[in-house]
């Protein structure tokens, strides 16, 4: 009977790989202009043509219901599927063994691995049957807790698999992060690894695993990958090894069904401030919006090999190196390592060695890599390259010129993609070669993306050049369903503000042709004698100094104003710090924005705190601004909380 259904699953299957995906890619300008019209006047039909071109176990009887005061979202209702079939199992006639995964080790010395998509698919079908054996069931959150490596890859899809819901923390969170979110989503098993390589740290994840578990009563297994071969504490009957399991099983899977609407995973937020949201995403929407829109931003071509610079343990990752890729049927390559090891070449290497054609990284690596000498990047044949790409933050003029001049070599549109977490996949991008870039611009929505530009009242900006809040009036498929265990929470954070708008805490300008441009947080408002100042825009002013890498501004107490301004400035190696140089950059600013908004303090730093995923943690900057030298709060998710001593050491008191 099983043998049955199978075989008519198998049926099926074959006729869906006959709905070219391809088809969904926008060619033209004028293709996009006509689908963007269209999603904007039948949404649903708009979307149940693109949805149409997956597999579905059984098609929805509804395309979209929602209601933004409860609220709630859906999407693709009653339809049946399992993404790990559309990921794998579709392209396994026409495309099997073509590379899935290209694997690029944290050494260059390793060799690096080229999984199939026949191999992909055994190995995810193994290791579900593996979690399967340690009691995972359909529903069950799984917490995972893994390097770069391509079992973490597996580990996601194979929970999909099953229909249980992973939980990916990223393997730089302490042991205090990971069990507040373990705990939070009350994970039953938890994958990790010994150790996890990055550039020439080895990070201890297992020994952090078992400091975190200490807390976490709901965890019942713990599988553990070997990677680095430390030595690590073993508990009997909770810890297992993933190679061990591995032999008690056979690479026979069927997919679980899953509803539409059922949770595919939860992913914290990096969350500058207070207790993390675990952010829900579903399976059909989800599916649909990342492979439509990896498709059409990154322009992806037969035999294209694509390239995001991402961690899994983000969203970036998760929509854009294995879900959009994998479903599309793309090449995709996950690095274990780091830009700067063993030397700043590391990304440009990588380049030339998989001839990768799309290159999606972040502003702050490229600035990162911008500060030092260009042959690192000359000494590599970057002529593969054809499209490149930026997300988590807006992207400075100079950033961008240097990207475009020395990677792209004017060659390449760049795709600067303004997306967050809890929007699942890109919201406002260019769509490389089809629609126009312009520096420092996210551009222009996607089709069945709807953006506006508030007043702080909440009424809708009409004019089209202007400056406001960023909101988002129709739902699209892959937003988030809510917060974990606390949809009140998600009402207040997204939808109270400005009631029957998506509010995502950003602001940005709009030019005469519609282009957006992000801003930055609105929440990084300063008053300065009653003046309303965004940080971001002082930032911008001060970057623009030729001597200047990176800025951030906050406020601090001020007995007259109120507040005032504090600068943290990071200059280019070489440029002499001087009393001329700040003079320079006060004038800069107020030439740019206005004498209000020159700082009243400016400190040259090395660094600045940043989150893993690239967000300056202003919480600490505020504190250290302030001559406040208490206790900083959890600094656990810093990427670099050594630079913290150096900022407090630098006040300026003055
Ligand atoms: C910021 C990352 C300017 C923004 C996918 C957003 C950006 C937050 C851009 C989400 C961009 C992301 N230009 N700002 N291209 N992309 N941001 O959840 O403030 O880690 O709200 O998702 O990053 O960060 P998250």
């Amino acid at each position: 009977m099983l043998k049955i259904l199978e075989f008519q699953v198998a049926q099926e299957l074959l006729k869906t790989i006959k709905k070219l995906l391809m088809s969904l890619q926008i060619n033209s300008l004028e293709d996009y202009h006509k689908a963007y019209q269209a999603s904007v006047e039948n949404p649903s039909k708009f979307w149940d043509e693109i949805a149409e071109k997956f597999f579905w176990r059984k098609k929805w009887t509804q395309t979209l219901d929602y209601n933004w005061n409860v609220p709630e979202t859906k999407w693709f209702l009653g339809g049946k599927l399992n993404i790990t079939e559309n990921c794998l199992d579709r392209h396994l006639a026409s495309k099997g063994d073509q590379t899935a995964i290209i694997w690029e080790p944290n050494d260059p010395k390793d060799p690096a691995q080229h999984i199939t998509y026949k191999q992909l698919h055994s190995k995810v079908c193994a290791f579900a049957n593996v979690l399967r054996n340690n009691g995972v069931v359909k529903g069950d959150r799984v917490c995972v807790y893994m390097p770069m490596v391509a079992e973490l890859a597996v580990a996601v899809l194979a929970c999909a698999r099953i229909g249980a819901i992973h939980s990916v923390v990223f393997a730089g969170f302490s042991s205090r992060a990971l069990s507040a979110r373990i705990n939070d989503a009350e994970c039953k098993v938890l994958l990790t690894s010994d150790g996890g390589f990055r550039g020439d740290k080895v990070t201890p994840l297992k020994d952090i695993a078992d400091e975190a578990l200490k807390t976490c009563p709901s965890i019942k297994k713990s599988i553990v990958f070997q990677r680095t071969q430390q030595a690590i504490a073993w508990m009997p009957g909770r810890d297992v090894w993933w190679h061990e399991e591995l032999t008690k099983v056979d690479d026979h899977c069927p997919a679980e069904v899953m509803d539409s609407e059922d949770m595919l995973f939860i992913l914290y937020t990096s969350g500058s401030t207070g207790k993390p949201k675990g952010m829900v995403h579903t399976c059909g929407g989800y599916m649909v919006y990342a492979a439509y829109s990896f498709l059409n931003v990154f322009q992806y071509k037969p035999n294209d090999i694509y390239w995001c610079t991402a961690d899994i343990g983000w969203i970036t990752g998760h929509s854009y190196i294995v879900y959009g890729p994998l479903a599309t049927g793309a090449t995709t390559v996950m690095f274990e390592g780091v830009p700067s090891y063993p030397d700043y070449g590391r990304f440009w290497e990588v380049c030339e060695k998989h001839k990768v054609t799309q290159f999606y990284t972040a502003p702050t690596a490229i600035r990162a890599l911008a500060k030092h000498p260009l042959s690192f990047v000359t000494n590599h044949d970057l002529s593969s390259l054809k499209i490149l790409g930026t997300v988590g933050e807006p992207i400075n003029e100079e950033a961008w010129h240097w990207y475009d001049d020395n990677i792209g070599k004017n060659k390449c549109p760049i795709v600067d993609t303004w997306w967050q977490t809890e929007t699942g996949g890109m919201m406002i991008s260019s769509l490389a070669g089809v629609t126009q870039d312009k520096p420092t611009f996210a551009t222009l929505p996607l089709p069945g993306i709807q953006p506006v530009l508030l007043n702080a009242d909440g009424t809708e900006i009409t004019e089209i050049k202007a400056e406001g809040i960023l909101a988002i009036k129709q739902p699209w498929p892959s937003l988030a369903r809510t917060i974990y265990g606390d949809n009140e929470r998600y009402k207040n954070v997204y939808f109270s503000a400005y009631p029957n708008y998506y509010f995502p805490g950003d602001g940005a300008l709009r030019d005469a042709h519609g282009n957006y441009r992000i801003t930055g947080r609105v929440d990084d408002v300063v008053i300065v004698s009653g003046h309303n100042l965004g940080t971001a825009p002082i930032e911008n002013a001060i970057n623009e100094h030729e001597g200047i890498v990176e800025s951030a501004v906050v406020g601090f107490p001020h007995d007259i104003k109120g507040n005032a301004l504090y600068a943290y400035v990071i200059t280019y190696d070489g440029v002499i710090q001087t009393d001329e140089l700040i003079t320079e950059i006060r004038n800069l600013v107020a030439a740019t924005i206005g004498a209000i908004a020159k700082p009243d303090k400016i400190q040259f730093v090395k660094g600045l705190p940043k989150t893993r995923s690239g967000k300056i943690m202003r919480r600490i900057l505020r504190k250290i601004a302030s001559g406040d030298t208490g206790d900083l709060g959890d600094t656990s998710t810093l990427l670099n909380p050594e630079i913290i001593d150096a900022l407090q050491k630098g006040f300026d008191k003055n």
